[in-house]
């Protein structure tokens, strides 16, 4: 993608070299030395499939060109020291641990950002291997935007470790996506479902990708077309409750499913939850109505996409916004705001909040030739202050050669 395409049209997005070119100069600053392993993963946009992911469900997340990266060396000690070049980091932008041992495990503690990094460094496949390291991160994804800034610092962080290590046994993505979730669960203390780590190790360029959750099984959908755009709008707000609504909405859900006698809400369908709605709360079986809805939705989604039948997939989109909206009581007036100003505008197809909700980003799916139209549109009728991304589907971690 060209620059003076994203200059005009959006946010520049800055190159990877860009990066790491930022994040070497920083280390040598910072360190002395050269910084001689690097590892590289993307942020995702999920196109479909909003809270589903920890049902067992379907979703469809694409990897951005927006990326984290990881610089640095190993050092003689235990001692392992990190600095972020993002100014979002809380407390310090530099942070220090020793390597776990059976004596002292690591544990979570602050700056909290530091906590992805450490979740990672304690569940890492391979832990004989390790050795102390200093390192920096830079990074293009918006922190705390719902693009996955997170899952790229975790999988930029593996994969970094992995360079560091040198030869190590085959872990597979899946297994790596599985050991950043943990360490997000353990450390943080987010409980995520799969999606954001998994789409950061198997994003794949010019590539959507349909995840089945619950049998880790996935699927590459085409996505290339000059003629269509994904616009992320980020909202650049960030209301609080994510952080306690989540794991309210995640225990509902499993709750609703135990009444109904299910493994998961991927075993329900709507005839169930008619049966069960005397047994339900009015909030629960809203919240289930969303699931059942949404995963029926993506499967679509995935095949419209694939039979390039953008219509069909942006009504997909429209009505997933709504259900989250309406029924699964994620959104917020800004990105109900943001997603109903685009919709008019001529060649916009579908328009939906993206991630966990409670602000950061919509993703729209437009005409190439109207996406400045967009852009203007919500520039004048958006009350608050929003940034552009404009984006097609990109690589998933990957190591880079230094
Ligand atoms: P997102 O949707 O961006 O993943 P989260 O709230 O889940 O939002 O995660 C954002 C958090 O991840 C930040 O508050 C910070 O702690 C951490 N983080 C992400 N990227 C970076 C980075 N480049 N440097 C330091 N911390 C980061
Ligand atoms: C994310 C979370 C994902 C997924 C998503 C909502 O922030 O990490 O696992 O549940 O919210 O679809």
């Amino acid at each position: 993608m060209n620059h003076n395409f994203n200059k005009r049209m959006g946010e520049k997005i800055v190159s990877v070299s860009e990066l790491v070119k930022l994040a070497c100069e920083n280390f040598e600053r910072k360190f002395g030395g050269v910084a001689r392993y690097c590892g590289c993963a993307p942020g995702r946009v999920n196109l479909i499939g909003e809270h589903i992911d920890y049902n067992d469900g379907f979703v469809l997340p694409m990897a951005l060109p927006l990326v984290t990266v990881m610089v640095g060396c190993p050092t003689n000690s235990s001692r392992c020291r990190v600095l972020t070049l993002s100014n979002h980091a809380d407390h310090s932008m530099f942070a220090e641990f020793d390597l776990p041992s059976l004596e002292s495990p690591l544990k979570p503690g602050i700056p909290a950002w530091a906590n992805y990094v450490k979740g990672v460094v304690a569940n890492f496949n391979g832990q004989n291997s390790l050795c102390g390291f200093d390192a920096v991160v830079s990074s293009s994804v918006p922190v705390g935007g719902g693009l996955s800034s997170s899952a790229a610092l975790e999988a930029a962080t593996y994969t970094f470790l992995e360079a560091l290590c040198g030869a190590l046994p085959t872990v597979s993505l899946t297994d790596k996506a599985l050991i950043c979730q943990k360490a997000e669960h353990d450390f943080p203390g987010m409980p995520c479902g799969i999606m954001d780590q998994f789409i950061a190790f198997m994003g794949k360029m010019d590539h959507a990708l349909l995840v089945d959750c619950r049998s880790l099984e996935s699927r590459l959908v085409p996505f290339k077309n000059p003629e269509v755009t994904i616009l992320i709008t980020n909202s650049n707000v960030r209301h609080s409750l994510t952080g306690s609504e989540y794991p309210t909405r995640r225990r509902n859900c499993e709750e609703a499913a135990r009444i109904m006698g299910k493994k998961s809400l991927r075993d329900v369908t709507l005839e169930n939850l008619e049966d069960f709605q005397n047994k339900l709360t009015e909030e629960m079986y809203r919240q289930v109505h969303h699931v059942v809805m949404e995963i029926h939705r993506t499967k679509q989604s995935a095949e419209a996409l694939e039979a390039g039948d953008y219509k069909m997939f942006g009504k997909w989109m429209f009505e997933s916004h709504e259900s989250l909206s309406k029924d699964y009581k994620v959104s917020c007036p800004e990105l109900d705001e943001l997603v109903k100003v685009v919709a008019n505008v001529e060649g916009v197809y579908g328009s939906r909040m993206t991630g966990a909700g409670f602000g950061g980003c919509t993703v729209t799916l437009l005409k190439t030739a109207v996406v400045q139209e967009a852009i203007n549109e919500i520039k004048s009728k958006y009350h608050g202050h929003p940034t552009f991304y404009v984006c097609h589907p990109g690589d998933g971690a990957r190591v880079i050669n230094l």
